[in-house]
């Protein structure tokens, strides 16, 4: 089945549950009860992963700044897909797409993401969609009553360019 991008609508919040994994339990938070801003420019934002015509997770992005400036911000990206869509390439090729939009829509040198040390197919994933580990977090992410190091990854544009 083909997987796209699209905002999120109100219909497709109550399939966006989340927090089912290890790396997702951050203790109870109030359901999500508004869709992303689908603006790749959002300080925060998001989309839906769809495959077929099923809603079946979502990516979010924020901007981390890494000087004042406009060019120096760059989106770290997160994604989540539902249990039953796991394990099929979907999360590779959404966050290649997703790096696709960034870089051919927005004037972006880096898109980022962080993953647990111990999220072997988040790595994996992110490496197949042309990413690249660059360092570990260490002690970054507090999760389950203890600190987690996490893996940096990043694409750069003219990485992104020279894979397409
Ligand atoms: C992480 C996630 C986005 C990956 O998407 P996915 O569609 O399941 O992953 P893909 O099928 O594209 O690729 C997974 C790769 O990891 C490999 N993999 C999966 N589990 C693995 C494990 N335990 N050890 C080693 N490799 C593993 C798969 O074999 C595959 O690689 P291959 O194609 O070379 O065989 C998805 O599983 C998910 O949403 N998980 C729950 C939420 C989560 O962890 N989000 C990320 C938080 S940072």
């Amino acid at each position: 089945m083909p997987v796209r991008l699209r905002p999120v609508t109100e219909a497709d919040l109550p399939h966006l549950t989340g927090s089912d994994t290890p790396y997702e339990d951050f203790g109870p938070r109030n359901p999500r009860t508004a869709p992303y801003d689908p603006s790749l420019t959002a300080d925060l934002g998001g989309l839906a992963v769809v495959e077929g015509e099923d809603v079946v997770g979502s990516l979010s992005w924020v901007q981390l700044r890494w000087g004042p400036n406009e060019a120096s911000r760059s989106p770290m990206i997160g994604i989540w897909l539902a249990a039953s869509a796991r394990g099929r390439g979907i999360g590779t090729e959404a966050q290649r797409q997703l790096a696709d939009l960034f870089f051919l829509h927005t004037t972006v040198n880096r898109v980022e993401a962080h993953t647990d040390r111990e999220n072997l197919a988040e790595q994996r994933s992110l490496e197949k969609a042309g990413f690249r580990q660059e360092g570990v977090a260490r002690g970054a992410q507090w999760r389950e009553g203890a600190h987690h190091d996490l893996y940096v990854y990043s694409v750069l544009r003219e990485e992104w360019a020279s894979g397409r």
